[in-house]
């Protein structure tokens, strides 16, 4: 598979670039690219190619999976297969052999429907009308550029790609191909985060005066994907600014509306997972280390038994039995010492965005935390809202002018899937939109989740510099996009 033709000429030769020189190249295709700079200026979810929605009310929209793991298979395939709401998985590809034959008896998919490259599906007849991408994060660009030349609509998971020019390219590649390319900000279609978005949106508290918005990512979740795992070293992916947090940098310019970012600002480090806090008996290894039947990181304890699902089953799933998990943390990423290992992505951050209005919203991503879940403060004139992704809790407190608080409690509906509703949310409003055209304003489409890029990779660049306030360049002075 090739498609270094459609390579910027700015990436060409493997070169990268400063992120100045992007943004400077970036503004030259303002001037060039209007059609999608309109859009991105103005979020719309706009298709140019005059190709609406023609298919028809209670169509089933078949789904290929690329890239069978946790998310093509554990939550996107799994909830086709489980959930009525009009998918169907149509075909896998999947180069690691065990994952694709088991993905395909498990999701009844026809052997010829199954594929081992790319290259392989793109050739075979089109059995198809939307490629799920579900890849590495270093893999995105090429395959979501491939399967757009091939004509399909993208489901791109996030991030879009790994560098900025490479972002901005997958937006000519979708002017040039005219397909449609949204990206899996999983969060905006959470029922909590959309609630919130709704009462901001109505103005009935008044404007929004300040943002905090907090992901704690859980200590062990940290440690089994940051600390051992695929985003543990930014040359290998991105900045975790990036990797992980697009998602909340996403949602606080959604819910500032026009308001547009003008300075972004980032402190940030990894401050305990290195080697300077290791305990002085601890070993390399697990399966080594004195410590590890006490130690809350001991990999032995964490993986070694015959639970099966996220994030047990990265190592080896369940049915390779239990010596297979011991086997893969004596030799493997998995089995390494949290303060030994050979990780650089920064354990916590915090990023600053002021907005045009001289409003400011404040984000921090935290490695040590009890939880995993997102939490979130909205101050406005009259109300204060707080929101709590995983356990599905939203509140308003309206300001009262006294002591007395009254808060008033939101219901919304919640889910076991780390986001706290927000997959099988989008699979029902990604349908629906793609069926009937419905939802345009809501769709995390390519141009309205750029945004959550530009931002993330300037906040790693203040970062490096020691937290300097970074202009957003006019070009990506973008925003909040999307109405409800
Ligand atoms: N939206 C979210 O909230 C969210 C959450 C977690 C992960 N992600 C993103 O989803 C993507 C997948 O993450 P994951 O945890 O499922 O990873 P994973 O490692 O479990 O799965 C990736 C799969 O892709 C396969 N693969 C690798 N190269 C391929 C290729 N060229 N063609 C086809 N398949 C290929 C691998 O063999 C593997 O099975 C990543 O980009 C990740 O950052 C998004």
């Amino acid at each position: 598979m090739t498609c270094q033709h459609e390579r910027p000429r700015w990436r060409r030769g493997g070169r990268r670039v400063s992120l100045t020189f992007a943004v400077a190249l970036a503004g030259m295709l303002h001037e060039q690219k209007a059609g999608w700079w309109r859009r991105i200026r103005t979020g719309e979810a706009v298709d140019e190619s005059g190709t609406e929605p023609s298919r028809t009310p209670g169509e089933v929209l078949r789904a290929v999976i690329i890239g069978a793991g946790a998310r093509g298979n554990q939550v996107f395939a799994e909830l086709m297969r489980t959930k009525d709401i009009g998918w169907k998985v149509a075909a896998v590809v999947e180069p690691d052999e065990l994952r694709r034959t088991s993905f395909a008896k498990q999701h009844d998919v026809p052997a010829a429907h199954v594929f081992r490259s790319l290259d392989d599906f793109l050739v075979a007849p089109r059995v198809a009308d939307i490629a799920f991408i579900c890849t590495p994060d270093v893999t995105h660009y090429t395959i979501c550029a491939a399967v757009s030349r091939a004509g399909y609509d993208v489901l791109l998971e996030k991030p879009i790609a790994t560098s900025l020019p490479d972002c901005l390219a997958l937006l000519d590649v979708q002017q040039t191909h005219r397909n449609r390319i949204f990206v899996a900000h999983v969060l905006r279609y959470s029922p909590m985060f959309r609630t919130l978005k709704q009462i901001v949106a109505s103005r009935q508290y008044g404007l929004v005066r300040n943002i905090r918005l907090i992901e704690n990512i859980g200590h062990w979740h940290f440690a089994h994907s940051y600390v051992r795992g695929n985003w543990r070293r930014r040359e290998d992916t991105a900045p975790i600014v990036l990797t992980k947090s697009s998602h909340d940098l996403d949602i606080i310019a959604w819910l500032m509306e026009k308001d547009r970012p003008a300075f972004v600002s980032s402190f940030g480090a990894l401050e305990y997972f290195s080697e300077r806090n290791a305990p002085p008996e601890s070993t390399d290894r697990c399966v080594d280390c004195p410590l590890q039947d006490t130690c809350r990181y001991s990999a032995t304890k964490f993986y070694v038994h015959d639970r099966g699902g996220w994030p047990y089953d990265v190592i080896a799933p369940v049915e390779a039995g239990v010596e297979a998990r011991r086997r893969a943390i004596e030799t493997g990423q998995y089995g390494r010492c949290v303060w030994r290992s050979d990780n650089n992505v920064c354990d916590n951050q915090t990023v600053t965005i002021q907005f045009e209005s001289g409003i400011h919203a404040t984000f921090g991503l935290y490695g040590l935390s009890a939880e995993n879940t997102r939490l979130i403060t909205v101050l406005l004139d009259d109300a204060e809202i707080n929101g709590d992704l995983v356990h599905g809790r939203l509140t308003v407190t309206p300001l009262s002018g006294r002591r007395e608080v009254k808060t008033e409690v939101i219901p919304v509906p919640c889910a076991d899937d780390h986001h706290g509703g927000g997959d099988l949310a989008l699979l029902r409003t990604l349908y629906e939109h793609l069926v009937t055209g419905a939802h345009s304003h809501v769709m995390s489409s390519l141009e309205s989740s750029i945004a959550s890029h530009v931002l993330a990779f300037l906040a790693d660049e203040s970062r490096r510099m020691s937290g300097s306030p970074m202009p957003v360049p006019a070009i990506f002075q973008v925003s909040g996009m999307g109405q409800t």
